[in-house]
């Protein structure tokens, strides 16, 4: 397996009607891709840029959330998605389909006899993931490090039994950390999957240090079809990706800023 993570891209010379020659590459059938966007970099004048990279539905829905930080994570995320997906592929971001699975998971419409480029989102507060891959399922979930998340409750509710010992044994920072860890892992997998929250959480456990999967039934999945990466997007952030691919060794990761002024550009240009 090999890993990249590098700082924001320069925006020169982006092709807006064609897919930039590093997105396209990072889409070939052996990589996975994954981007973070924080609010923090996004200027007030911006946001009307970010917002035309929506379709009428997404900004629709955008105006139903109640909380104005809750507005713009999902337009940060939602115009990422687009932007990033015309950074790759080429095309207007406008003009990406979704459809929507049984557990609720989107999923790209791809044209026949083209491969299936597959995509998940993730947001939590000030910062938006973005996830890409040809094919393989994919999982991304970030979680914002402040929240003052009960984590023995929920450790003792939802984790497996090892997990749960590990959380309960740690105090302090620490032990939200450790908590963290696993519900990213956790959520990063079942979104992979796309059950989200109907897939039991303590029917499969993580090793936090190895990132390796166990099934408590080890007929429902293997562990050698599954790669996880773990991230700090930054001091406040934690992030898991979970990608479903046969060959690990094989298997490609790019986990990067997104390029904002890609993004600002894509929109100043004619959609
Ligand atoms: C999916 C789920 C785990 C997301 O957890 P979360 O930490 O709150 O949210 P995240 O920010 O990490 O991810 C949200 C994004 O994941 C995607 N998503 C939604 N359902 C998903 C699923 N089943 N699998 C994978 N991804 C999913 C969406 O793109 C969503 O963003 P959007 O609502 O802005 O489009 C959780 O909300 C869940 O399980 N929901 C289940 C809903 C359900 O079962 N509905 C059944 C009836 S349709």
């Amino acid at each position: 397996m090999h890993k990249t993570q590098m700082g924001n891209p320069d925006t020169e010379g982006f092709l807006l009607d064609g897919p930039v020659a590093d997105g396209q590459q990072l889409l070939s059938s052996n990589r996975v891709a994954v981007w973070w966007l924080s609010l923090d970099e996004i200027q007030d004048m911006d946001w009307g840029k970010l917002d035309s990279l929506l379709i009428e539905e997404e900004r629709e829905r955008s105006e139903r959330f109640h909380f104005d930080r809750d507005r713009l994570v999902y337009v940060a995320a939602h115009a990422a998605c687009r932007g990033l997906l015309s950074y790759c592929l080429g095309g207007s971001p406008l003009s990406w389909r979704f459809s929507v699975e049984d557990h609720g998971k989107p999923e790209l419409v791809c044209s026949p006899g083209q491969p299936r480029y597959r995509v998940n989102i993730s947001h939590t507060r000030g910062l938006a993931a973005v996830a890409l891959s040809q094919e393989h399922d994919i999982g991304v979930d970030v979680e914002w490090r402040q929240r003052n998340a009960p984590a023995d409750q929920l450790a003792r509710r939802m984790f497996a039994e090892s997990e749960r010992l590990r959380v309960e044994a740690a105090a302090g920072a620490e032990k939200l950390d450790l908590f963290l860890g696993f519900w990213t892992l956790k959520e990063a997998y079942v979104k992979a999957i796309g059950k989200g929250l109907s897939q039991p959480l303590d029917a499969f456990a993580f090793d936090l240090e190895t990132h390796e999967i166990s099934f408590r039934d080890s007929l429902a999945d293997r562990p050698a079809n599954w790669h996880f990466e773990r991230y700090r997007p930054g001091p406040d952030y934690l992030m898991a990706l979970a990608v479903r691919h046969p060959d690990k060794s094989s298997l490609i990761v790019d986990a990067r800023p997104a390029p904002l002024g890609y993004l600002l550009d894509l929109a100043g240009s004619e959609l």
